[in-house]
């Protein structure tokens, strides 16, 4: 038995995944209206839960805010269960002084792919995690995509930075896109299709392929070639690269900032 606290977008996404594969899951979510059909159990609140559940994991999927308030009820199963938080910029450490300072913790960071099963999530285990609890972690996670881990947890903010944020940066190429395709005298609807498939063409021709991203950025580059004079634009020293990196120094120590 699964214990899934919140069961919102991420926690909704995982709870579809997990029945899929056949597991038994018990879910907390104040807003009966999203109790999902399938659970073994829901309730609206850990207080009504059976005093004798003893569930394999508790999967905490509420948003960071709710953290203080809601997992101090949760913390009577830190003696069988492992806990796997998917809570953004909730330390192992933070975690752990609302649940009990002996909980066992794996802190981990999806993104929003997850909600297609297309995610990646990074976890780090907290001490006294078992091998056999990191991979119940890793195969309740992998039913939204892809896992990774580190060991030490703070790579978990430049993580945070590149994969957490990374689609929104995707997405932002394809705004950009449309207006500089709109900028060089492309009708605005024809410029935001072109975009649109443009970025979603090449994210799927990139999964498709076991090249380096590099490799495929020199097949569609002739040399002498109209998309070789834009990505001498694109990748002159204080341009892309560079701009990328100061971003992603940016979002980490915003990650750095936030962590409790
Ligand atoms: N979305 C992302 O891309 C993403 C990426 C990385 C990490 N995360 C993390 O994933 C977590 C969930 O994000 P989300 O986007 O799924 O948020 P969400 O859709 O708001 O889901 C959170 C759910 O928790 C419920 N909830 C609130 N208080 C609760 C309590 N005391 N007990 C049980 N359930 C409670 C909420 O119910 P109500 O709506 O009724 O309040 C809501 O359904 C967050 O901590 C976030 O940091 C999300």
């Amino acid at each position: 038995m699964i214990l899934l606290v919140g069961c919102g977008k991420m926690g909704g996404a995982m709870f579809a995944g997990w029945r899929a594969a056949g597991r038994d899951v018990a879910v907390v979510e104040p807003d009966a209206a999203h109790h999902p059909a399938g659970a073994a159990l829901a309730v609206a609140d850990a207080a009504d839960l059976p005093r004798t559940l003893a569930p394999e994991a508790v999967v905490l999927a509420v948003k960071p805010q709710e953290a203080a308030k809601t997992l101090p009820a949760y913390a009577r199963f830190a003696e069988r269960s492992v806990f796997v938080s998917i809570m953004a910029g909730k330390s192992v450490g933070g975690m752990q002084a609302l649940l009990g300072g002996s909980a066992r913790i794996v802190r981990a960071m999806p993104n929003t792919p997850a909600a297609i099963g297309r995610g990646i999530t990074v976890c780090c285990a907290g001490q006294g995690v078992s091998a056999a609890e990191k991979a119940l972690a890793e195969s309740l996670l992998k039913t939204v995509g892809q896992v990774a881990w580190v060991e030490d947890e703070a790579l978990i903010d430049p993580v945070t930075a590149l994969s957490g944020g990374g689609p929104a940066y995707v997405f932002l190429l394809a705004e950009v896109l449309e207006q500089a395709g709109i900028a060089n005298g492309l009708p605005a609807e024809l410029a935001a299709q072109l975009a649109r498939a443009t970025v979603a063409g090449a994210g799927a021709l990139l999964d498709a392929s076991s090249e380096p991203p590099a490799t495929l950025r020199r097949n569609v580059t002739s040399p002498g070639g109209t998309t070789a004079e834009a990505l001498k634009v694109l990748m002159d020293a204080p341009a892309w690269p560079a701009l990328m990196t100061r971003a992603i120094a940016a979002a980490t120590a915003r990650s750095r900032e936030l962590a409790g």
